[in-house]
């Protein structure tokens, strides 16, 4: 939806004259009033707040084609309206789509909580978060999790300080060049850890914390990969296909243990296809043939993947997305 203001007032920026404020867009920095549309959001009151809106005289009547409205920003504002003030733990929000996520939801106005080894790097992005004024909060903590009693720990300073998970980002994984003919069991381990065990543990304890408050609307989403749909014909990326494959086994085995329980919360999986990040760096060792291999084609950024979180947390709460696969369009794989 893309709407415009009839002044031609700045764009991004949410024009209501009275009985409603002009406030600019939340996501932007600031907040709308209380009797604002799109805060409400939706279409149908959108309709009844132009209708309304323009019972004032002719010189300040809007119509709904021409409020201008960024499109991210409405979308933004009208989906996650419900989940404005709530938490979010993003796993492994140092860099790539871990932190693109964790700032969109922070714009979005929830309490994220970003983990990962280099804590620092999610401290300077909690700054860059309050300096542009978004309505959420971007809360550091350091967790490696590949040791269990840190991820442990990291829930209970949730629990502690914010009452618990209602929303779980398992995004932390990695990929080591290890072939199943040659590779070190070193580097499977390590895969293992992070992208099967780790993103199991956040699961049950999110679930836990969900149930123990009674949350009933909670959402864990699994950083999956088209790796974790098809096995490519590249033996350094065969283990870690072998933990993708087992993730979307797992999610399909959460759905189905949410459903036993009679619980709403909903369990989804992400598959992306390449994505500039720091995860070809990580897994080549190598920048400049990491660099090589992603300049072949135009790839998926971390803001994308970030939008489709909201996307996918911002389905109707009896809508489960529980795959969503998406590719460059110019990958071929
Ligand atoms: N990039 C792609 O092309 C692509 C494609 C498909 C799927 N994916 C998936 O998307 C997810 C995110 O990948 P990305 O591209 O954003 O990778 P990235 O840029 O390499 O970031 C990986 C993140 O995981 C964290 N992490 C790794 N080991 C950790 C540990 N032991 N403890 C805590 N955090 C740890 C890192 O934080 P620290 O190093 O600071 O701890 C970092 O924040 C992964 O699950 C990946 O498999 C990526």
């Amino acid at each position: 939806m893309n709407l415009a203001c009839e002044d031609e007032i700045a764009p991004k920026t949410v024009i209501n004259k009275r009985p409603f404020q002009r406030t600019t867009c939340v996501c932007h920095g600031e907040s709308y009033s209380e009797n604002s549309p799109a805060q409400r959001g939706g279409e149908e009151r959108l309709d009844r707040d132009v209708q309304r809106h323009n019972e004032v005289p002719a010189a300040h009547q809007i119509s709904k084609a021409s409020i201008h409205v960024d499109e991210t920003a409405y979308r933004c504002i009208a989906v996650m309206d419900r989940w404005r003030g709530r938490v979010a733990l993003v796993t492994g929000a140092s860099v790539g789509i871990g932190a693109a996520v964790a700032k969109e939801l922070v714009r979005c106005g929830m309490k994220v909580v970003g983990c990962a080894r280099n804590v620092d790097k999610i401290q300077e992005l909690a700054a860059e978060c309050k300096k542009a004024g978004y309505t959420g909060v971007l809360v550091p903590i350091k967790c490696d999790l590949t040791k269990e009693d840190d991820i442990l720990a990291m829930f209970a300073t949730i629990k502690q300080q914010h009452k618990g998970v209602d929303v779980l980002i398992n995004n932390a994984g990695l990929a080591h060049p290890d072939p199943l003919l040659s590779g070190k069991t070193s580097g499977w381990r390590n895969m293992l850890d992070v992208n099967v065990l780790a993103l199991s543990i956040c699961a049950r304890e999110a679930y836990q914390s969900m149930k123990e408050r009674n949350v009933d609307d909670g959402h864990i989403i699994n950083l999956n990969s088209v790796a974790g749909h098809v096995v490519h014909p590249i033996s350094g990326a065969h283990f870690y296909a072998g933990t993708k494959h087992t993730v979307t086994a797992l999610t399909e085995g959460l759905r189905q243990e949410l459903h036993e329980a009679k619980s709403h919360i909903r369990a989804t999986s992400i598959s992306p296809g390449f994505v500039e990040t720091e995860f070809a760096d990580r897994y080549l060792q190598d920048k400049n043939l990491a660099q090589q291999m992603l300049s072949q084609q135009k790839n998926l950024t971390a803001g994308d993947i970030a939008e489709t979180v909201v996307y996918v947390l911002g389905a109707p709460p009896h809508v489960q997305i529980g795959e969503l696969l998406i590719r460059p369009v110019e990958q071929q794989m």
